[in-house]
């Protein structure tokens, strides 16, 4: 939830200038606008909130009729400055599956940013037309910057190489449906660990469930960030390890989480095309792995796993787009507060 003190921390860690202008703002904000729920980071959903809204992902999954008038008159804005097919439409897709509509833009070429309108007073804007809004920025921050000045709640579709909380719940519902828990499991997460922004918030997020351990698997230029390792990790080598290879840690694993290579997010093409094939998981090589080792990507993926594992049992990837759906129509009915049909209550 939102407070001064978490607002001024993560502008810190963000990088946003944090001057008077933000600092009288949230001194000027009334007390409904501090109670209203955003999704800017995994952990603004409390362990047992997250488990609440994977339940109600749940439900609807397996009773989608009963949740198509949920959200009846109810408009989710989806604002993307940053391209984007899975998490736009499936955003999209959940709010209308909920009997609700759908305004925005796919690219900040399109919208009056073209124009210099800032963050601020785009957010401002769209909250006298929509309930409710998913961003997606290349600059780290500029979601929870939106949160600040928004009248509506603001979910993070993707903050640069930052964040991605709502993939990250799409992650834990696989995993807990193909483990059957979400503790005490060793995740490898192999790719682009320095700019990805999915990988930091599932560590984020799993790091709050006992007994998890982590095999870092990337290139020496792609690791980890010291502030993952730092402030998630507490530096504790005894949860995590890095490897630079990833068939010889394959069998040691229960979940693997495969990612591409950021390109966006390089300076340069010639270091881009030298790294992106670094790691590429084929049929062969997954025969050193558990049988129950589910391989997860956000997607989309470029070549880092060879369509000879699309057909392997342990490929999980284009069930978790499935699963993206139903929990964004989770999320949406949690943060417009809205009644669960089946249950009677709120979710959160
Ligand atoms: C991811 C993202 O945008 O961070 N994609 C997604 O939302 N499913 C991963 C990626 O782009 O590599």
């Amino acid at each position: 939830m939102l407070n001064a003190g978490s607002i001024i921390k993560c502008c810190e860690i963000n990088g946003i200038r944090n001057d008077n202008k933000y600092i009288d703002h949230i001194n000027c904000m009334k007390e409904e606008e501090y109670d209203m729920r955003h999704l800017i980071d995994p952990k603004d959903l409390s362990v047992e909130e997250t488990g609440d809204i994977l339940a109600l992902a749940e439900r609807i999954r397996d009773n989608m009729p009963a949740y198509s008038e949920v959200a009846k008159g109810k408009k989710i804005a989806t604002l993307f400055y940053e391209p984007s097919t899975r998490t736009r439409l499936s955003f999209e897709t959940a709010m209308l599956n909920l009997g609700g509509t759908v305004i925005g833009f796919p690219s900040a070429d399109v919208s009056s940013v073209n124009k210099g309108e800032t963050v601020e007073d785009t957010i401002r804007v769209i909250s006298c037309y929509a309930d409710i809004v998913a961003m997606r920025h290349p600059k780290e921050g500029a979601p929870m910057l939106a949160s600040l000045y928004s009248r509506i709640p603001v979910i993070n579709a993707g903050d640069g190489g930052h964040s991605h909380p709502t993939q990250t719940m799409i992650d834990l519902m696989t995993i807990k449906s193909r483990k059957g828990r979400l503790d005490n499991l060793t995740v490898g997460l192999c790719g682009d660990l320095k700019f990805g922004r999915t990988v930091h918030s599932l560590v984020k997020s799993l790091s709050r469930y006992k007994g998890n351990k982590y095999i870092f698997i990337s290139p020496q230029e792609l690791k980890m960030p010291d502030y993952m390792i730092q402030d998630v990790l507490d530096n504790n080598t005894d949860v995590y390890k890095e490897s630079r290879q990833l068939e010889s840690v394959l069998p040691e694993l229960d979940v693997l989480y495969m990612t591409r290579v950021q390109k966006e997010r390089f300076f340069s093409e010639d270091e881009y095309i030298r790294l992106r094939d670094c790691y590429i998981l084929n049929a062969e090589k997954l025969k050193k792995a558990p049988k129950d080792m589910p391989v997860l990507h956000p997607l989309p993926r470029i070549t880092e796993i060879a369509a000879d594992v699309d057909k392997d049992p342990r490929a999980a990837y284009f069930e978790q787009v499935q699963n993206g759906v139903y929990v964004r129509m989770a999320l949406i009915m949690a943060l417009l507060v809205l009644t669960d049909p089946v249950t009677g209550k709120k979710i959160i």
